[in-house]
């Protein structure tokens, strides 16, 4: 049975639980004992924070410990170190290049990295290179920002200095989009070749993170997730954020190096994406399956919860006296 280590596993329950039903033993780490992923996966290890010296070391150790194959990142918080440090960990990292993971940290390093590449994206400055004439409205948004924070609409010039001003976090301003919203969850194997592009609708997000949505077999979208995913480019999962544009242009807006936050829907409508993965960690070569999943598949999303006691050693356990599902259990099953 391959192993995969995953981490800063945090909430991702999901894709956990998604890489045991396709046959891995899952190892997952996080610095905080009530990250409920740890309570999902075979084994959980504490580590610690992503900014300390003994991280990358630790996770190492894990690798060696648990004979793990595969390392899979699950939020942004160490794409950068995995990144530099990949050749330390001693497994397959599923992670983007470093230079790709560094650009898209930086949401204007990003818009400058995709006109370098040619993948349209809105026009963006830094506040103190705005020209004379400005398209109203605007985005006054957060350079690293994360999950929907520090993002503000200014309709006027009026507004914009007052964004400038007030926002505590370092920004830039962002040509506002006028189309709808996708997301498109891509693959890449490790030569950077697009194995699959799913597009989905946003149908309602709170906090940055899709909670409705709906995938949608779009031979545009699908084609725009796999160029972008390509030109890059990414090595293993990204969620590609992009708009259509009146006139039927795309522009992307954000690229996540990682499985995306809505990972069950494109799961549901047959990515297959933690078996391919899988298949990478094998050393297999899996051929592109672009457009092959299910159109039309609805996700709605809801809190779960898990409760934990002592055990006997300090460290916690689940209350119940077997691991809780859907550790075992298959998406739906009670
Ligand atoms: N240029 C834009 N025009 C219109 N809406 C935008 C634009 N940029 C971001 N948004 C909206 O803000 C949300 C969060 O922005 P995003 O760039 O994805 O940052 P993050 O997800 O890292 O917080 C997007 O999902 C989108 O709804
Ligand atoms: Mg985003």
């Amino acid at each position: 049975m391959p192993a995969v280590l995953f981490t800063c596993a945090g909430q991702r329950v999901d894709i956990v639980s998604a890489f045991a039903r396709a046959g891995a033993t899952t190892v997952a780490a996080d610095v905080d004992p009530l990250a409920p992923a740890l309570y999902h996966a075979h084994r959980r290890a504490l580590v610690p924070r992503v900014n300390a010296e003994e991280y990358v070391p630790a996770l190492a150790a894990l690798v060696a410990e648990h004979d793990v194959d595969l390392v899979v990142p699950l939020t942004d918080l160490d794409q950068r170190v995995l990144a530099q440090r990949r050749n330390e960990l001693g497994a397959l990292l599923l992670l983007s290049p470093g230079f790709v993971v560094e650009a898209m940290a930086d949401k204007y390093l990003a818009h400058l990295y995709f006109e370098r590449r040619r993948i349209p994206s809105p026009d963006t400055w830094l506040p103190a290179d705005l020209p004379p004439e400005i398209p109203f409205p605007v985005l006054v948004k957060a350079r690293e920002g994360f999950g929907s924070r520090h993002i503000y609409r200014a309709a006027d010039r009026h507004e914009l200095e007052f964004f400038l001003v007030h926002t505590s976090a370092e920004s830039m301003v962002q040509a506002c989009c006028r189309g709808d919203e996708y997301s498109i969850d891509v693959l890449c194997d490790l030569d950077g070749r697009c194995l699959n592009a799913i597009p989905r609708t946003m149908i309602q997000s709170k906090g940055g993170e899709s909670i409705k949505g709906m995938s949608l077999k779009d031979p545009d979208l699908i084609e725009f997730g796999r160029f972008v995913a390509e030109e890059l480019p990414i090595w293993g999962p990204a969620n590609v954020q992009c708009f259509r544009e009146p006139g039927g242009h795309f522009l992307v807006t954000d690229v996540n190096p990682r499985f995306g936050g809505a990972f069950p829907l494109p799961l549901a409508a047959g990515s297959r994406y933690p078996e391919l993965a899988l298949a990478l960690a094998a050393g297999e070569r899996p051929e592109p399956r672009l457009g092959e999943f299910r159109d039309g598949v609805v996700m709605t999303r809801f809190f779960s919860d898990l409760c934990l006691t002592a055990a006997g050693d300090g460290s916690l356990e689940p209350f119940a006296e077997e691991l809780p599902e859907p550790l075992v259990g298959e998406p739906g099953e009670v």
